[in-house]
């Protein structure tokens, strides 16, 4: 080919690049050019980890939602380690996925690795738990639980149920993942509630980190600490689970010596609920794949979508679980 025909060429190229730039919208659009090659939109998702009955239902609402709506998932288990999802996420930029997804495992420390993905043009939604980063721009939107709100309404019920008793009602807490979202939210809107009652104390509070094993030896610690406890809130079903067993062995009866308090109402939790070891819970959805889906399809379009968006959730008591089992899904 002669010099001229190919600077035509080069020019042509050129010509084509830009406008299909133009047609992308802003620059935050997703790239095909690192895409599945087959027109499907690439969503790189980074879990937490596999830490609770929640967890697994919440992998299994993105896996079935993303095959639904015709996304490819990239999907990875980061084992509750910050570092293993900056590291699944820096993978996915250099991957140049469309959209990429997580779950924070904890609040703090995310701006680094979200400015890469901005500079990259790659829209990331944040899904399940919020991160602190000052700078709203780094992620397109926040779709999740208000989980200062299920705190809160699990204080507001101990409230009402203590509001007759007669001297101190001793709490001991069942803490999620120190540093996670869920954790700080729930302690706060459950403090908040308490104090509405001078005599609902907090005589103790550790992390049992979301899971069955911790709360079961954190409890174990505090029955051995603490010769009258009056009530166990827990931050997750898991760690009530784990804490049940403590208890028993402790010789004591769950749902009547120790009141008990939870958040999530997974299959589990609710069973416990209705044969009367629970007290309460305050629900936490797990099911976000589908919206999630819907979510990443509208980024990757450049369309707009709210900056927040909370999940519909409820709360149980032993009657109402009893009603509600039999159709619970996960
Ligand atoms: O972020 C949601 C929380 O994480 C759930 O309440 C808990 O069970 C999970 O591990």
């Amino acid at each position: 080919m002669s010099l001229a025909p190919r600077r035509a060429v080069a020019a042509l190229a050129a010509v084509l690049l830009a406008g299909g730039m133009a047609a992308c919208g802003n620059s935050d659009t997703g790239t095909d050019e690192g895409g599945s090659g087959d027109g499907k939109i690439v969503m790189g998702f980074s879990q937490v980890g596999a830490e609770s009955g929640w967890r697994t239902a919440n992998t299994n609402s993105i896996k079935e939602a993303a095959a639904e709506a015709g996304i490819e998932l990239k999907f990875d288990d980061a084992q509750q380690k910050q570092e293993n999802q900056i590291k699944a996420i820096r993978n996915y930029i250099q991957q140049k996925v469309d959209v990429i997804a997580f779950s924070p495992v904890v609040e703090s420390g995310w701006d680094t690795v979200l400015k890469e993905a901005k500079d990259a043009g790659i829209p990331v939604i944040l899904t399940d738990r919020a991160v602190d980063s000052a700078d709203k721009s780094l992620y397109k939107t926040f779709l999740g639980s208000d989980f200062v709100k299920e705190g809160r309404l699990s204080g507001e019920w101990l409230v009402e149920q203590m509001k007759s008793a007669t001297g101190d009602v001793n709490i001991v807490e069942l803490q999620g993942t120190t540093g996670s979202a869920p954790a700080n939210d729930r302690k706060k809107g459950f403090g908040e509630a308490i104090a509405a009652d001078p005599k609902l104390k907090v005589i103790a509070s550790q992390s049992g980190d979301f899971t069955r094993a911790g709360g079961k030896q954190v409890m174990e610690q505090f029955l051995k600490a603490h010769p009258k406890i009056d009530v166990l809130f827990a931050h997750n079903d898991d760690m009530g689970l784990g804490a049940l067993e403590a208890i028993t062995a402790a010789g004591k009866e769950p749902g009547k010596d120790i009141v008990i308090i939870t958040i999530d109402a997974v299959k589990d939790g609710m069973q416990a609920l209705a044969d009367g070891k629970f007290n309460f819970i305050a629900e936490c959805s797990p099911l976000l794949g589908p919206q999630l889906m819907e979510l990443a399809k509208k980024v990757h379009a450049g369309e707009e979508v709210p900056p927040r968006i909370e999940t519909e959730e409820t709360t149980f008591t032993q009657e109402q679980a009893k009603e509600a089992l039999p159709n619970r899904k996960y």
